[in-house]
């Protein structure tokens, strides 16, 4: 057998085990871009760039429905304001969004500057979101490899960004400055 040979297996290997990058329908990408800039601050400045929460006042909203939406919208003091902005059709775009954040789950990852190994836990196979906050002051790029993303994510000081992938059936670690995420799966 030749070399031709191996690398045709390694390739279909690797193509069993590539992460596609997701094309968002165009309802996501309005409801999206409401999320971020309604009012100006958009939902994120209370709920987290990814409504995760990410320890801000609102809280994790992924999943959250129309009627919480609704109801958040008359009741809560600080979201009075929004309720006025938002046509029941943007809402519903909102609300689309979310049940997307909802459907996956969140895998969260906040770099310090101190060495550090966290864990998680990984459902196998299901299409998650990893959320990633840079808590330093210098721009951090991490390499995706491990999550069979060709890729890597960079962030700048004091920001987050997220990158989704269908978890793998083994456990896997990420890494960058020092600092290590061990992605656990049931064995
Ligand atoms: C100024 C801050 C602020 C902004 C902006 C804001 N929220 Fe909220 N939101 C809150 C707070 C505070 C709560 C109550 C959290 C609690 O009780 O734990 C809340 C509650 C909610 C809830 C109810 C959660 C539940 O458990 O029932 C939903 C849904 C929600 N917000 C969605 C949104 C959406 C969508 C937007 C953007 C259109 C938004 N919020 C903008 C502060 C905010």
């Amino acid at each position: 057998m030749n070399m031709s040979f191996y690398k045709l297996v390694a390739a279909m290997l690797l193509t069993a085990y590539a992460n596609v990058v997701y094309a968002e329908p165009n309802e996501l990408v309005f409801g999206k871009k409401l999320y971020l800039t309604i009012g100006g601050y958009g939902c994120a400045a209370c709920h987290g760039k990814y409504a995760n929460g990410a320890g801000n006042v609102g809280g994790n909203i992924r999943g959250a429905s129309i009627e919480q939406l609704n109801h958040a919208l008359e009741n809560e003091p600080t979201m009075q304001l929004l309720g006025d902005a938002l046509a029941p059709e943007q809402r519903g775009l909102i609300v689309q969004y979310l049940a997307s954040l909802g459907a996956m789950p969140l895998v969260e990852w906040s770099i310090g500057e101190d060495t550090d190994i966290k864990t998680q836990q990984l459902i196998p196979k299901q299409l998650s979101q990893l959320v990633v906050k840079n808590d330093t002051l210098v721009a951090i790029a991490m390499d995706l490899s491990p999550l069979a993303i060709n890729q890597t994510l960079h962030i700048e000081p004091l920001d987050t960004q997220a990158v989704q992938f269908v978890a793998p059936a083994f456990s896997v670690s990420l890494q960058v400055n020092g600092q290590a995420l061990q992605l656990l799966v049931n064995e």
